[in-house]
């Protein structure tokens, strides 16, 4: 089966998709899994000094509101002084949990995410962001794909779990829904929180590699925070421009696991006949999980 996704194509339904049509990388030397060489001797020292401050300014935020897991692997990362250089980490990553790190020059297509992540390759995207984009950025950068997702692919359980849903996409695609595991990557992976004894956590990548996100998720009495139900969050819109309007909470791992391990395919075909639901759902009986004080 020629799994390659063809360029043109890609471009196409990015222009569809975004008012500019355009990406911020350079995707003129990629392979055709969308493979680069990321050039760090190309990285300016006001880059660097840029990532310094995005990396002490995260630093200080995530002991008291990332997740245990998430603050015992920051250390690993080596990568407090400079824009790391992808190649070392691999080495340390590959030795924990057989994870490798790939260069990619940004977004690239839902087949071939996932068939990286199948494969126990993590796609990390090569450029930084402005000075400007220093709170906000849309596409992810380096530091949002390092920063983010790196330390919890140190953990073997967490590093399994990505590698299933790298597998659980391309089944996805093949059943016509990866609009639905899509969301349930974007309410777990990249936005989830987690209950612990000093009370809500973050674990997703998208709230631990943002400096505003990460105290309002948690502390805002603005938005939604509904216990974990896989099926539920696969039927919710999301939105990728502002804060979430619905964080999903769970228990444990354990259960983040338990949730996702059953055959979607039957939950698919129930959610092709249902309406979705907007980002600021709470359903009757649902209950708000109340932030922390
Ligand atoms: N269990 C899912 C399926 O059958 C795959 C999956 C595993 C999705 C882990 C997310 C996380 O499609
Ligand atoms: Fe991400």
């Amino acid at each position: 089966m020629n799994t390659t996704v063809d360029q043109a194509d890609f471009f196409k339904t990015l222009e569809e998709k975004s008012d500019g049509g355009k990406l911020r990388g350079d995707y003129s030397n990629c392979d055709e899994r969308y493979v680069v060489r990321q050039d760090w001797a190309a990285y300016t020292p006001e880059q660097h000094a840029l990532w310094r401050k995005l990396y002490q300014r995260q630093a200080k935020l995530v002991p008291d509101r990332a997740c245990e897991l998430f603050i015992e692997s920051l250390d690993r990362l080596n990568a407090a002084d400079e824009i790391p250089r992808l190649d070392r980490t691999t080495e340390a990553l590959h030795k924990a949990t057989g994870w490798e790190l790939v260069a990619v020059p940004g977004l690239i297509p839902d087949l071939t995410f996932f068939e990286h992540l199948a494969e126990r390759r993590f796609p990390v995207t090569v450029w930084l962001r402005d000075p400007g984009e220093f709170d906000y950025i849309v596409e992810p950068d380096i530091f949002h794909d390092f920063f983010g997702h790196v330390p919890l692919l140190f953990n073997p359980v967490f590093a399994d779990h990505l590698q299933q849903f790298g597998k659980g996409g391309l089944k996805a695609l093949r059943l016509d829904a990866l609009k639905y595991l899509a969301r349930l990557y974007w309410y777990t992976v990249e936005f989830g929180l987690i209950e612990s004894p000093r009370g809500l956590r973050a674990y997703g990548a998208g709230i631990l590699s943002s400096g505003g996100e990460i105290e309002y998720c948690l502390t805002s009495p603005k938005p939604r925070r509904i216990g974990l139900d896989a099926e539920r969050i696969m039927r919710t819109l999301y939105k990728i421009d502002s804060y979430q309007e619905t964080y999903f909470v769970i228990r444990d791992y354990e259960q983040l696991f338990d949730a996702t391990a059953p055959d979607f395919a039957p939950i698919y075909e129930r959610l092709k006949t249902q309406e979705a639901l907007p980002a600021d759902t709470l359903l009757p009986g649902e209950v708000n999980i109340p932030p922390n004080a």
